[in-house]
């Protein structure tokens, strides 16, 4: 029996953007997803088509238990973690041999197929190797990483990635002369952000600034407005929409005292809120009792 865990992800900057190739950074948080994969000669079917995809990709059976402290559905990689986790725990149980860069690899693999071509490489690099990350077009580099108190807020609006994405698409296509700046002005944020990780009202101010452009892109939602102007109100440095936006998560950042201040803004808009940091770990193997 192998059990193993990958950690979730925030986008911190220069979502959306990033699909245009300019900079992003994506970030590795603290709830985890706990993949618990057992040999087995009568195996049950998994339920969730990216465990299902992880055992073709090994080809083995086996059964699998899965205990997740991230939410899911809210922008947050919960698909990446649980594809990540459930490959690492296949890999040690069965002694497969896969390296990180091979697990990575192949649970973007299986999360572009169960996702019909809509996946990109960042959430199942974080899952994988967890940290801070820079992502310019198809390269990533690890930024050393930084503790910072965050407070995920999520607003319980479903959204669709893809349905985002080709959103801000057509939106270009119509407006290239007003949406082409707005996605530079981002990649400019992101850049400008890189140099304020010891100043976080600097780096609050830039989160606010990126938020605001992706409003501009239409990917805001009435819930997610709501969120951000309260975490603000309640004493936040800076907050933004996380990730695709039109429902999912936004993520402030917070002094340490303000943390729950600002949780409790969140959960009084009807929200789920997580108080969370950075995870630098990665997939992780876990005892077993
Ligand atoms: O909603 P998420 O966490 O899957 O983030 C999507 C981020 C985009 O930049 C909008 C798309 C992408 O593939 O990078």
């Amino acid at each position: 029996m192998a059990t193993w865990s990958a950690p979730g992800k925030v986008f911190l900057f220069g979502e959306h953007a990033v699909v245009y190739g300019k900079p992003g950074v994506a970030m590795a948080i603290k709830p985890r997803i706990y993949v618990t994969v057992r040999k087995s000669r009568n195996p049950t079917r998994a339920k969730s088509p990216y465990i299902e995809g992880c055992f073709r990709e090994m080809g083995v059976r086996g059964s699998v238990y899965v205990r997740s402290m991230l939410p899911s559905s809210s922008g947050l990689g919960s698909s990446a973690a649980v594809t990540v986790a459930t490959l690492s725990a296949i890999n040690d149980e069965f002694r497969i041999g896969y390296s990180r860069d091979e697990i990575a690899s192949a649970a973007y693999g299986i999360e572009k197929k169960v996702q019909k071509g809509k996946a990109s490489t960042t959430d199942t690099y974080v899952a994988t190797f967890g940290g801070m990350v820079l992502i310019t077009g198809d390269s990533k580099r690890r930024l050393p990483p930084v503790n910072m108190h965050l407070v995920v807020g999520c607003s319980q609006v479903s959204h669709s990635t893809a349905k985002m994405v080709g959103q801000v698409g057509d939106m270009r296509n119509k407006h290239p002369g007003i949406v082409n700046p707005i996605l530079d002005a981002i990649g400019e944020v992101t850049m400008s952000a890189l140099h304020t990780f010891a100043k976080p009202k600097e780096f609050g101010c830039y989160m606010d600034i990126n938020h605001a452009l992706l409003e501009a892109l239409g990917v805001g939602h009435p819930a997610l407005t709501r969120l951000v102007l309260a975490a603000r109100a309640a004493g936040a440095y800076g907050a933004k929409i996380t990730g695709a936006g039109g429902g999912g998560s936004i993520i402030a950042l917070c002094p340490k005292r303000a943390k729950s201040r600002v949780a409790g803004a969140i959960e009084s808009c009807d929200a789920r809120a997580v108080l969370t940091t950075i995870d630098t770990d990665g997939a992780r193997k876990e005892r077993t009792a």
